[in-house]
């Protein structure tokens, strides 16, 4: 790593805008940081496409974006991090990568005191199972139910986020899921659209569950690792820069990405980059 500088970004990327809720949460937590935001808006969804397929796209994005000097890669997708880290980590050997899974997990049995974990997210992420070992990993005892809720995505894009659809499929997913796990008492939104149903998840489970979103814990896991390795922006650095890439439709991605990352996004700033 003796190349890499403090000056130097942060990559982050994802299939699309869903990312750019993991992005929010760096940029809160890092604000000095200069970041590079890859969305993979080409090949979206990952979350249908197989393990082999995945591994391929993320590995793809990953050196589009390790050819612009960065000092730490964030994979900010959920099914990207579940299916394609360590094959990301193989090739990348130059910068830390992270992924959000194993801080999600991190957080979720922190958060739980039955040790009774329910998580949701991607067909992909729940059929490879890396949320449930990774809780395992740290809870053995952890009983860890997991359903796929492909549907919140299409929700979360279309702005479709609260109202009698999005409770319809809230429930129609969470319904069964609790059910069968009666004793769960944390969510974990393994997916990075969940968090914009946030509150239409909150009203289908009620109160008395804890919901976790692992965009924050991975966050401080990425300042944690730049600090360890002694390559945190400077303290007292003005706001960074932030660079926004998409693979295809800039435009959508600036009008979708905008409630994602919550401030405006102007077409133009979006620059349109081929893997
Ligand atoms: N970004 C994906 C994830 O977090 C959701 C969208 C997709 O399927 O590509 O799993």
């Amino acid at each position: 790593m003796a190349a890499v500088a403090p000056e130097h970004a942060i990559g982050v990327f994802d299939s699309g805008v869903g990312g750019l809720t993991v992005l929010k949460a760096l940029l809160r937590e890092l604000p000095g940081e200069n970041f590079i935001y890859l969305g993979d808006t080409a090949r979206l969804p990952y979350g249908t496409k197989s393990p082999t397929t995945v591994v391929r796209y993320a590995l793809a994005a990953a050196e589009a974006l390790m050819a612009l000097r960065l000092k730490c890669l964030v994979i900010a997708c959920n099914t990207a991090s579940a299916v394609a880290l360590a094959q990301v980590r193989a090739r990348v050997v130059s910068v830390p990568v992270i992924g959000v899974i194993e801080p999600g997990a991190e957080a979720a049995c922190a958060s739980s005191s039955s040790g009774h974990i329910a998580v949701i997210g991607t067909e992909g992420t729940i059929r490879g199972g890396a949320y449930q070992e990774a809780i395992r990993r740290r809870r053995p005892q952890a009983q860890v139910a997991a359903a796929a809720a492909p549907l919140f995505v299409a929700l979360a894009e279309e702005d479709l986020c609260e109202g009698p659809i999005a409770a319809a499929v809230a429930h129609h997913y969470l319904d069964p899921l609790l059910a069968g796990a009666p004793r769960t008492d944390t969510l974990v939104l393994g997916c990075t659209h969940f968090p914009m149903l946030r509150r239409a998840i909150e009203q289908a489970v009620g109160p008395g569950l804890a919901i976790v979103d692992s965009a924050q814990t991975t966050a401080g896991a990425v300042r944690c690792t730049l600090a360890q390795a002694g390559i945190l922006a400077p303290a007292g650095m003005p706001h960074g820069r932030l660079r926004l890439l998409a693979t295809d439709a800039p435009q959508r991605f600036a009008q979708i990405g905008a409630r994602f990352l919550e401030r405006r996004i102007a077409a133009e700033d979006v620059e349109a980059i081929d893997l």
